[in-house]
Formats: C-alpha cells, structure tokens, sequence
C-alpha cells in the first residue's frame, strides 16, 4: 500500500504539470504581460490600440455606431468621453460603455479573441502602491 501511494503522487503531480502545461499554450506570452504591466504595450490606452491600423479609430467606431458627434469636444481619450458620461453627463458611466463594448457577446467579441480581453490593455496596475488607473492619450482621428 505504502509504495503505491508513494507513486501515486509524482503520477498525480505529473498529471497536472502537463494540464498546466497545455493550458499556459493558450494563454499570451509572459513577455506580453510584463510589457502591459510596465507600460510598455499601449501605453496610451484607447488610442495605441485604436489607431486606425488593425483596430479602427475611436473616431471611425463611433460614427458607425451612430454616436452623437463629440469630435469638437473631444481632446484626450477616456478622459473627455467622461463630458457625457458620468453623474454629471446623466448617460452611460464611462466604465460602463467601456466594459460592455469589450466585453459584451464574448465568443465573436474581437477585443477578448484577439487581445485576450486583458484588464491592462486599458487600465495601470501598479504593483508598488497598489493603485488601479486608466491609461491615456490624445484622439488621433
Ligand atoms: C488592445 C486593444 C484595445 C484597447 C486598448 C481599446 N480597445 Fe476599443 N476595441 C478594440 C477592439 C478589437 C474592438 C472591436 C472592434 C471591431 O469589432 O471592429 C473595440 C471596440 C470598441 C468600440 C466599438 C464598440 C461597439 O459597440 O462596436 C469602441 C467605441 C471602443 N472600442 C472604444 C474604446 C475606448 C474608449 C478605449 C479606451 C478606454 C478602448 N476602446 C480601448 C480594441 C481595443
Ligand atoms: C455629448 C455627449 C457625449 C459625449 C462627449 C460622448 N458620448 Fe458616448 N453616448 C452619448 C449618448 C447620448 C449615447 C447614447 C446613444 C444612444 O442611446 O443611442 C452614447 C452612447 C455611447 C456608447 C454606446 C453606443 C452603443 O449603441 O452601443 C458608446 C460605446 C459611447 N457612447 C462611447 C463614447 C466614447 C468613447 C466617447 C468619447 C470619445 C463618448 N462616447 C463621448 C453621448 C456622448
Ligand atoms: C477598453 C478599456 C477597458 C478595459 C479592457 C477594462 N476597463 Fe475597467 N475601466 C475602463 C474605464 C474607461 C473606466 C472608467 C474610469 C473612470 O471613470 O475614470 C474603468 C473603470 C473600472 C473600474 C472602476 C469601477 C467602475 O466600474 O467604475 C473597475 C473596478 C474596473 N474598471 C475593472 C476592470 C476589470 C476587472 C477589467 C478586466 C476584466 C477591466 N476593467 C477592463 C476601461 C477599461
């Protein structure tokens, strides 16, 4: 008894160091999360991602969507959306029409099956103080 669990254990451990293995294939490269962590990878929020190339602007997005015009008083993105979008703006809260525009029908959502749907492509951790922030970065439309 005593030498069968003695090699049951290493077979069990075996066993999930190989699913965790074949689980971390599908997950983005560490590189990739210690770029975002740093600041590294989209430092601008909204606008390094949205920049027209692989991911339409905010801009172009919005005019598809059928937003109010807001180019005028648009400066700095998240920021100015906030105009709006807030108690104040009595409409959607910005993290609101943020959340659910990435994350909103997740099995065709482009943003979480392309981009992972990771939290720090928007948002700042900082490891040191503990503080979440939201990156961002002039409109470029
Ligand atoms: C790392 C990439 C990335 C970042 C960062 C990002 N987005 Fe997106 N966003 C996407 C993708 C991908 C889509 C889906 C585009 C599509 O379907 O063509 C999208 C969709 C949108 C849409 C359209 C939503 C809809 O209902 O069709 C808006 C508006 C938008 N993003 C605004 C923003 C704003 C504002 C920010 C910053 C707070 C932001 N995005 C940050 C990748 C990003
Ligand atoms: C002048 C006010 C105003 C400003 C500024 C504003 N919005 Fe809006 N937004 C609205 C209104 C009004 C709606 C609701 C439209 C509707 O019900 O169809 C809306 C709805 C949205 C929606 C939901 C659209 C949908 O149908 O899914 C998104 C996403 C959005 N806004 C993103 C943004 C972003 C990003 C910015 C900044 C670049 C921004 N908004 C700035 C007024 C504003
Ligand atoms: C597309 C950009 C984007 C992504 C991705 C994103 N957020 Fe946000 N988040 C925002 C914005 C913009 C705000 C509003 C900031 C403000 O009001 O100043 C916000 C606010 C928040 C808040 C503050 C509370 C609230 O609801 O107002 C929390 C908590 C939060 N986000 C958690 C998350 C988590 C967890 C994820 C990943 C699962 C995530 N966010 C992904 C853009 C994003």
């Amino acid at each position: 008894m005593t030498s069968s669990k003695g090699l049951l254990l290493p077979v069990l451990c075996a066993a999930v160091a190989a699913a965790g293995l074949a689980s971390a294939g599908f997950a983005e490269p560490p590189a990739v999360a210690v770029e975002i962590s740093v600041e590294a990878a989209y430092a601008q929020g909204c606008v390094d991602c949205h920049d027209g190339t692989a991911v339409a602007t905010v801009g172009a997005l919005l005019e598809e969507l059928g937003h109010p015009d807001v180019d005028e008083e648009t400066e700095t993105l998240p920021g100015d959306c906030a105009a709006c979008h807030s108690e104040e703006g009595g409409m959607w809260f910005l993290s609101e029409v943020a959340h659910m525009s990435h994350y909103r029908e997740p099995a065709t959502n482009s943003f979480v099956q392309d981009y992972g749907g990771e939290c720090r492509h928007c948002h700042l951790m900082d490891g040191e103080t503990g503080a979440v922030s939201v990156k961002s970065g002039p409109k470029n439309w």
